[in-house]
């Protein structure tokens, strides 16, 4: 299998497999374990302060001198209405106390919210090499300031129409999330309908309409799923869920061993947790929520309002309660060290022999 291809020498790595940007999920040292093993490693920092985003940088920095992209939500706040936003607390408050988790309400007033334009100039200083981001296309400011510093930058489509204009805007390659994908849709053209298209209609479409290179992502587990990317045209792969039960994730036990037994049907897209379209295994939070009809705010909205019900039912291990971002593929995904997932995927996708 030969690896060398225009994204290796875009990205300066080894293998054109890139460790999916996991907010939440993903740490420095997971990171840090697929960079030294001769893949892009990619460090999420969407939504999070300057000085979050500083640290966590430096951190992975001071585990690994390879190089690893970061990645940014560069969404905008809407609008959205305080009445829905108050009904959702009442919701969120009478759920807690029936399943006994506490929750505290919020001042809508004093909601904090970060904008990926406040991380532009972390970025810049810490001579990121590689930036990803999801959920839009950055202004033009932003691209140019980028640009001028030989930055590479990847973009996250769902749709054709999508690749399109971020190949319009500037990137160097765009990300083919399909529709079977754990966590956020990247999708951002709000106007329309949410596009669900798979990977394995969505990579070779997107091959045809655009010159930049694609990378596939969604349902990437094994080297048939990677040799399967590269024959419909992708020049990388982009993998997550099996990163998920990983060592050195976030990951809480019980979300780890749900995953791990997860039928290909037990996931579905919900709004439920943070106001975006995103996938995960479906749970009682989930479900009640869709049941009650609510209107939910728009992300980052909701996502402020659910965080506390979320860290605690982390906290004490208790799935049903908060998100279990996970994609179709789940099933099988290893707890062991990030390094030894990414060498067994390199490893399997050598060993194929198929024309
Ligand atoms: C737990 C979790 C968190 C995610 N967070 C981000 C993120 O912060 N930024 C991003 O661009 N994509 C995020 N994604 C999407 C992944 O980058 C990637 O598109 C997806 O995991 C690929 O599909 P797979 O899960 O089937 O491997 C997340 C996915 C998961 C499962």
């Amino acid at each position: 299998m030969e690896w060398k291809n225009e994204m290796t020498g875009l990205l300066k790595i080894i293998y054109p497999v890139i460790q999916a940007p996991m907010l939440g999920v993903t740490t420095p040292e997971m990171v840090a374990a697929v960079a030294e093993r001769g893949g892009l490693g990619s460090l999420p920092v969407g939504g999070l302060s300057p000085d979050r985003t500083r640290e966590l940088i430096q951190k992975t920095k001071s585990i690994t001198g390879k190089p690893f992209a970061v990645n940014l939500f560069v969404n905008e706040v809407p609008e959205y209405s305080r009445e829905d936003a108050e009904a959702m607390q009442d919701f969120l408050e009478k759920f807690s106390a029936e399943n006994q988790l506490v929750f505290e309400r919020q001042s809508l007033d004093t909601l904090r919210f970060y904008n990926y334009r406040e991380q532009v100039e972390v970025l810049i200083a810490e001579n990121i090499p590689v930036i990803s981001f999801t959920f839009g296309i950055p202004d033009e400011e932003t691209m140019a300031a980028f640009r001028q510093r030989d930055i590479s930058l990847v973009g996250t489509a769902t749709s054709v129409k999508e690749a399109v204009l971020l190949e319009k805007a500037g990137v160097d390659a765009v990300v083919a999330q399909g529709i079977e994908a754990g966590g956020h849709r990247g999708s951002f053209l709000d106007d329309e309908p949410l596009p669900q298209v798979s990977t394995f209609v969505l990579v070779p479409e997107m091959v045809s309409r655009i010159s930049k290179p694609v990378i596939a992502a969604g349902g990437i587990k094994s080297g048939v799923t990677i040799k399967a990317a590269f024959q419909l045209g992708a020049k990388a792969v982009q993998v997550g869920t099996a990163f998920i039960a990983s060592n050195e994730s976030l990951a809480f036990p019980s979300y780890k061993t749900a995953l791990q037994k997860a039928q290909v049907t037990d996931s579905a897209v919900t709004r439920a947790y943070s106001g975006r379209w995103a996938r995960g295994l479906r749970n009682q939070f989930m479900d009640a929520l869709e049941e009650s009809g609510l209107n939910i705010p728009p992300y980052p909205i909701q996502n402020i309002l659910t965080t506390g019900l979320r860290q605690k039912a982390q906290q004490a291990d208790r799935k049903e309660f908060t998100n279990l971002w996970a994609g179709q593929a789940s099933a099988g995904a290893e707890s062991r060290p990030s390094a030894e997932i990414f060498d067994r995927l390199i490893a399997e996708t050598a060993a194929l022999h198929i024309v």
